[in-house]
């Protein structure tokens, strides 16, 4: 696999300038061979004074095409469950641990199919979201789901068990995981779907009672 040649920018210092920066050189990362079937590099999305980052897996096909993270069914999910928790919008950054759209064509080649990154693939890619972590310097990050989960806290971490709990972790004050909005959006029936969404909102409760403790920034 080819080694990128872009490293993060080092001598930027304002977040805003970071991130606008950081996403331009995400751009052109050829760090694994993902950027060969995506149209474009989906860098993270939100105010540069976010105190909270959502970490997801890779950008969907929505994402791949309008190359803003989160706009699809999921990221539509997860704007209803942030409302839902009482967490403001303008507090938050998302982004993914993969950012280009990793598909397989489907049997009649018309939809584009999800494949989940593998591990050399999320390695090249960790970079640009340490450099994210370090532009943001969150006071809560939360993994989204298992690949994000396994990237930032340990292939042995397991987000069925341990969901909801705050971990101790060198990434930010308070780092949780909980699921994917899409494994919500896969339940079986509606019954199950709204179960599984109330159990997710109920994990962002707890991000929005721990921010409340958070002095804010002057
Ligand atoms: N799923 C993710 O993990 N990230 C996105 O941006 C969209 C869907």
């Amino acid at each position: 696999m080819a080694r990128t040649t872009l490293s993060p920018p080092t001598l930027i210092s304002s977040p805003v300038s970071d991130l606008k920066s950081l996403a331009a050189a995400a751009r052109t990362c050829k760090a694994c061979d993902l950027w060969k079937n995506a149209t474009q590099t989906v860098f993270g999305e939100g105010s540069p004074d976010a105190r909270i980052v959502f970490v997801g897996e890779q950008p969907g096909d929505r994402e791949d095409l309008s190359g803003r993270p989160f706009v699809g069914p999921a990221g539509r999910l997860l704007d209803e469950a942030l409302e839902a928790a009482g967490i403001d919008r303008k507090l938050v950054y998302v982004t993914n641990a993969v950012k280009h759209f990793k598909w397989v064509p489907d049997a009649r080649g018309k939809r584009r199919i999800h494949k989940k990154p593998s591990y050399s693939e999320i390695a090249a890619c960790r970079p640009w979201l340490d450099s994210e972590l370090s532009a943001l310097k969150p006071d809560v990050l939360v993994c989204l789901g298992a690949t994000a989960a396994q990237a930032l806290l340990g292939r042995e971490f397991s987000v069925m068990r341990q969901r909801g709990r705050w971990i101790e972790s060198p990434l930010a004050r308070h780092v949780m995981a909980t699921v994917h909005p899409s494994s919500i959006l896969r339940a079986i029936d509606s019954d199950a779907r709204k179960a599984q969404k109330q159990l997710f909102v109920s994990d962002l409760a707890k991000v929005a009672q721990i921010m409340r403790r958070i002095p804010k920034a002057a």
